[in-house]
C-alpha cells in the first residue's frame, strides 16, 4: 500500500506567495525518503499538507495518507497515521513539563494511563532524554528541544514519521545518535520522510531522494539523484563530501567506477581496490593531473553572481 500519495498539489499562501506547484509523488510503506531543496522551496509547506494542517483549496483531493484522502475536518484522526516533527521545536512544546508534552498526544488518542506512562518513558529513552519527564520544556537547550519534539511524536506510535530538519542544531554526538534513532525506526518498518540540508547524512538515512523546488525537480534512488550534479546545483544543493573527494582521487588516477557516498562506502571501496592491487593503491601526478583536479573541484562549486561584475565584457 502507498503510505503517501500526493497528486498535483498546488498551494498558494493567503498573501499570494505560490509555495507549491503541481507536486506529485508516491511513497510506499516502509520507504525512507529524503526531501531536499533550497530555502523557500516549499518543503515545510508540503509537510504541513500531509496531516491536513494546510489544505489546498485548488486541489482538494491531492493528498492521500495510507489510501485515505486527508480531510481538514478529520485532522484529529491523523496523528495515529502520520506524526510530523516541525522545523521549530518550540511549535511542539507547550506544556510546563516535558513529560506532559510527550504524554499529550497519546492521552488525546485515548491511550490508557499506564500505557501512556510506558510510551513517555520509551520515547524519551529512544531520543536520549531518559529521566527528563520533570524538566521544564522551555528551559531545554536547542538540541534537547529538537530531540524532545521527536519524542512527542514517537509517543503516538504513528506508522509514518515526517521530520523537518531533524539533525539541524545538533552537536556531532547527538547528530550521530539521531541518525541512529532514524535508522532504527526505518529498521522497524516505519515509513520516513526526512527534510534535510545535511547531505552527508542522507546516504545513511534514505533509499530515495526527492528534490523539491516548488515542484518536484528530481526523484530517484539516492545514488541516481546525487549523480545528477546539474539538477542539484541548479537547485542550490550539493553532493556528499566523500563523493566529491573520490572524484578528486579519480583525477589522481584512482580507479573508481562507482563513487562512494559515505565514509563506510569509501572504506569498502578502498579495501576492494587494494585487494585487487596486491595491497597497493597507485596514484600519480601527470601534466594533466592539475587540470583534472581543478575540474573535479570546480564541478561542485556554486557560483555567486555579483551585480557589480555583470554586464561588462
Ligand atoms: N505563513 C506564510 N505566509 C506566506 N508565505 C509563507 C508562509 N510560510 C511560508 N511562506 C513562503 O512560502 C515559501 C515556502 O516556504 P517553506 O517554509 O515551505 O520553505 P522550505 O523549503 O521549508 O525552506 P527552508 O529550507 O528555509 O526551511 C517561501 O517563499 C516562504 O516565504
Ligand atoms: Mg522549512
Amino acid at each position: 500500500m502507498a503510505a503517501i500519495r500526493v497528486h498535483d498539489l498546488n498551494y498558494t499562501y493567503p498573501d499570494g506567495t505560490a509555495a507549491l506547484r503541481n507536486v506529485s509523488f508516491v511513497i510506499e510503506e516502509g520507504e525512507s525518503v529524503a526531501l531536499v531543496g533550497p530555502n523557500g522551496a516549499g518543503k515545510s509547506t508540503l509537510l504541513l499538507h500531509l496531516n491536513g494542517i494546510l489544505h489546498s483549496t485548488e486541489s482538494r483531493e491531492a493528498v492521500e495518507i495510507l489510501s485515505e484522502t486527508v480531510d481538514p475536518k478529520k485532522v484529529h484522526k491523523m496523528p495515529k497515521k502520520i506524526g510530523i516533527v516541525f522545523q521549530n521545536p518550540d511549535d511542539m512544546l507547550f506544556m510546563p513539563l516535558l513529560g506532559d508534552d510527550v504524554a499529550f498526544g497519546p492521552i488525546n488518542l485515548g491511550v490508557a494511563k499506564e500505557e501512556v506512562k510506558r510510551r513517555v518513558k520509551d520515547s524519551l529513552d529512544l531520543v536520549g532524554l531518559a529521566g527528563y519527564e520533570e524538566r521544564v520544556s522551555h528551559h531545554l537547550s536547542g538540541g534537547e528541544k529538537k530531540r524532545a519534539a521527536i519524542a512527542t511524536v514517537l509517543s503516538m506510535e504513528p506508522e509514518i514519521i515526517a521530520l523537518d530538519e531533524p539533525t539541524a542544531n545538533l552537536d556531532p554526538k547527538s547528530r550521530a545518535e539521531l541518525i541512529d534513532i532514524l535508522r532504527r525506526l526505518k529498521g522497524a518498518g516505519k515509513t520516513l520522510i526526512i527534510i534535510t540540508h545535511d547531505v552527508n547524512a542522507i546516504p545513511e538515512l534514505a533509499d530515495r531522494v526527492i528534490v523539491l523546488d516548488k515542484t518536484v525537480v528530481a526523484d530517484g534512488t539516492t545514488r541516481e539523484v546525487f549523480s545528477d550534479t546539474e539538477t542539484l546545483l541548479a537547485a542550490g544543493l550539493e553532493v556528499p563530501t566523500i563523493m566529491q573527494f573520490f572524484e578528486v582521487l579519480q583525477a589522481f588516477g584512482y580507479p573508481c567506477d562507482v563513487l562512494p557516498l559515505s565514509v563506510e562506502g569509501a572504506a569498502r571501496n578502498l579495501t576492494q581496490t587494494m585487494e585487487e592491487g596486491a595491497g597497493h593503491i597507485h596514484l600519480h601526478l601527470h601534466e594533466h593531473t592539475h587540470r583534472e583536479v581543478n575540474s573535479a573541484l570546480g564541478k561542485y562549486r556554486h557560483h555567486h553572481r555579483i551585480a557589480a561584475d555583470s554586464g561588462h565584457p
